[in-house]
């Protein structure tokens, strides 16, 4: 069979088994050539390692200078009666294959993060593979969804203003269509739930379990991933659902700080740089801004991807005992978004963007190409006419 992308809306029904390993595979030739980081962690777990930041800072732990085993949890789903799988499942495939061949050990672990069957079982292939300890635990998990652990029913997370309402534009991917919405302000069980979802309760309790199966090396640190934005996406972000959560989750990395210090060890929130993600095309309103930051960045020469971003945060920050940090001990990775230079053309770029002219004005096609490639597609070096054998696809383990 010929695989095609399929796109509904701002979501994939298809990806590219080969294509994701071509992809995969760049990025490990990335931070081989890159700045290297020295005296990484070596034993690291990873929430959300299949795609975006997670599987970024997988690639550039294992391959970019601290050459780290790893255990990756992801939601993912592989081929079946359904279709192909997700983009996700190669990943993990192709990354574990690609770490084997330099003997570092990969281990995925695919079912729901929340579910205490997948603690049970990484704490058992900490014990298995990690000698019984973890130096560091990335949480990069991006979901809507979150059972409550006390009830069984599920949190629902809402991205929406709080307060007043947002009109802005959210592009489709599937038929390249601007389409100017309003999305109403929250009610506070919304904002209840999104913070129960994105916000710091479920790393604080990751870390928590990990503690007490005394699976915590000395020296052990974890950081999960914010944005914060800026003065042109507040509306919809920080002053939103989301920027809520993301206060709570720089909450909780004080308080796992904290309990970290116990073994010499400490918490990070890192606050990242706007990036195409499967994560974050579901932002309403989000898609001018972001194309408008693609221009703008690419102009100015310091546009990065998830791969850039993970690659220097190990490499140069997060490789000191003490992390350079604002004044609330958060670390940046957004400065360069945040550059004057930079938001003064987004602004001047988003002032004058319509539903006729965005694709001249902002990068669309930098950004759609950028979603293609999350799924497999649009890239250089793939054969897209070869004809894909299912069996070939369902005997690839991750
Ligand atoms: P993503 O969608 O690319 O990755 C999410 C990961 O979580 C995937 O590996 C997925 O399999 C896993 N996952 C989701 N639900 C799960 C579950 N129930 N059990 C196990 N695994 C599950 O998302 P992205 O964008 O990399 O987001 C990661 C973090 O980075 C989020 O906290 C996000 O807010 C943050 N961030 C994202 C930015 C962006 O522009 N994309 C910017 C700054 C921060």
């Amino acid at each position: 069979m010929v695989i095609e992308p399929i796109i509904k809306g701002v979501v994939a029904r298809s990806a590219h088994p080969y294509g994701c390993q071509a992809l995969v595979q760049q990025h490990i030739q990335f931070v081989k050539n890159a700045e290297q980081i020295k005296n990484g962690p070596k034993r690291v777990l990873i929430l959300g390692a299949s795609s975006g930041f997670g599987l970024a800072a997988r690639i550039a732990l294992a391959f970019g200078g601290s050459e780290a085993d790893t255990i990756g949890v992801s939601f993912e789903r592989g081929p079946s009666e359904k279709g192909v799988g997700t983009a996700g499942w190669y990943n993990n495939v192709f990354f574990k294959q690609e770490a084997e061949k330099e003997g570092r050990i990969a281990v995925n672990i695919i079912g729901d993060a929340f579910a205490q069957e997948t603690r049970d079982q990484v704490i058992e292939a900490i014990e298995t593979y990690f000698e019984g300890e973890v130096d560091l635990i990335i949480y990069s998990l991006a979901t809507g969804i979150r059972p409550n652990p006390n009830t069984g029913e599920n949190w629902v997370s809402s991205i929406k203003p709080i307060g007043n309402s947002v009109t802005g534009a959210t592009v489709l991917l599937d038929n390249d269509l601007w389409v100017e919405t309003t999305v109403e302000a929250a009610t506070d069980d919304e904002i209840e739930s999104t913070i129960k979802v994105m916000g710091g309760s479920d790393w604080e309790s990751w870390v928590d379990t990990l503690i007490n199966s005394e699976s915590i090396a000395q020296g052990c640190q974890t950081i999960a991933f914010s944005y914060i934005g800026s003065e042109a996406n507040y509306p919809i972000y920080r002053d939103g659902t989301l920027g809520w959560a993301k206060v709570d989750l720089h909450q909780a990395s004080h308080s796992l700080n904290l309990k970290l210090a116990n073994f010499n060890g400490s918490a990070y929130a890192t606050v990242c740089k706007a990036l195409v993600t499967k994560a974050s095309v579901y932002i309403p309103a989000f898609t001018p801004y972001i194309i408008a930051l693609y221009q703008a960045m690419k102009e100015e020469g310091n546009h990065e991807g998830c791969i850039e971003q993970m690659q220097r945060l190990f490499s140069s920050k997060f490789n000191q005992a003490q992390p350079p940090v604002d004044a609330e001990r958060l670390i940046r990775m957004d400065e360069w978004e945040l550059k004057p230079s930079v938001q003064e053309r987004v602004y001047e770029i988003m002032q004058n963007m319509n539903q006729e002219n965005f694709k001249q004005l902002g990068d669309y096609q930098g950004y759609k190409q950028a979603f293609m490639q999350l799924n497999g597609f649009d890239i250089e070096g793939v054969d897209y006419q070869q004809d894909i054998d299912f069996e070939t696809l369902t005997s690839l383990k991750p």
